[in-house]
């Protein structure tokens, strides 16, 4: 099928990325059990490799390397914190699907986790993706200083916990009914979606041992993609449909989500997208051309189509 725009380099950069992510996720998710595992169960295992491998942008792991790209730093590290995050996000969604929740039978253009399996399996598949996020990053193969790795974790937890995603999600599960005004949409997407996208920029710093002002810096261009991205999802949901996406679209306006796009209109919707943007930019500047590959990323996540 012919697409409706040319591939452009940095869609194969972000493709080629994918590929490295997918090759160490394939290994980490195997069924030989680690150092102080007893058994890795076949159905449970099958459950995990189901919502992490074969799919997926893998934005968050892009954005972990080419932030750790911005310094000196073994980029075989970033790469097993980058896949650490995207276990994290995988957990998300396949929680996200769940009945209790947001009920989607379509993920990744497959069925969901819970579809394929069971909800048992859905829910011990990510709080197996989840705990094996830290593992992963705490792990003596993760090839960074323990202060380094300790900061990681600390970090990460920060962004996928209360105050974080869960956090979102809880509120987002809440806004359904209690109507948020724009401040709180904004609070609420910042955590669901912004705090893991924020973490993969941060990261970047954090490995590199950036000083407090850049890690500062990558954080809050990671907090504005992040916002964008979540801005841009909500716009597909209204303008694609679930063949692109590969999962179903025009949920949110039916189930009474709090969203911009809902609150606001499509137009504005896009000129704040362009906003973020410009925003995202600005706050790259001082990288200058090093940061070429991440001002791409940014514009990316605004404009992309799925
Ligand atoms: C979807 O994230 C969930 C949101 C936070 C909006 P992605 O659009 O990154 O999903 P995948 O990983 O590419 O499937
Ligand atoms: C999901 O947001 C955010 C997380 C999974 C943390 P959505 O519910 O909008 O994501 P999609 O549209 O199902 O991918
Ligand atoms: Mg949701
Ligand atoms: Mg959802
Ligand atoms: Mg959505």
């Amino acid at each position: 099928m012919k697409n409706d725009h040319d591939i452009s380099g940095f869609e194969l950069r972000l493709a080629a990325h994918a590929a490295e992510v997918e090759q160490l996720l394939v290994t980490l998710l195997d069924e030989r059990p680690r150092t102080g595992e007893i058994t890795r169960p076949p159905r449970l295992m099958a459950a995990i490799r189901h919502g992490a491998l074969n799919g997926g942008k893998r934005l968050r792991p892009f954005l972990v390397t080419e932030t750790a790209r911005l310094y000196d730093s073994t980029p075989d590290a970033a790469l097993r914190v980058a896949a650490a995050l995207e276990c994290i996000h995988c957990y998300s969604l396949v929680h996200d699907d769940l009945p209790a929740m947001d009920d989607d039978d379509l993920r990744r253009g497959r069925p969901t986790v819970h579809k394929a399996y069971d909800e048992a399996a859905a829910i011990l598949a990510g709080d197996g993706l989840l705990t094996y996020a830290f593992d992963i990053i705490a792990d003596d193969a993760t090839q960074l200083p323990v202060k380094t790795r300790l900061d990681l974790v600390a970090c990460l937890a920060r962004a996928a916990g209360i105050g974080g995603m869960v956090g979102g999600q809880a509120l987002d599960l809440m806004a359904e009914t209690a109507n948020p005004d724009e401040a709180g949409i904004i609070t609420l997407q910042a955590m669901k979606t912004g705090a893991l996208i924020r973490f993969a920029c941060e990261a970047g710093a954090i490995i590199g041992n950036a000083g407090t002002e850049e890690r500062e810096r990558l954080a809050e261009f990671g907090s504005a993609i992040g916002l964008a991205f979540q801005l841009a999802d909500d716009l597909l949901d209204v303008t694609a449909d679930a063949a692109t996406m590969g999962k179903a679209t025009g949920k949110d306006a039916a189930a009474g989500k709090g969203t911009l796009v809902g609150l606001h209109g499509i137009d504005w919707t896009k000129k704040q997208l362009a906003g973020l943007v410009a925003q995202a930019e600005d706050l790259l500047a001082p990288f200058g051309e090093k940061a070429s590959v991440l001002k791409e990323a940014a514009r990316f996540i605004a404009l992309r189509r799925n």
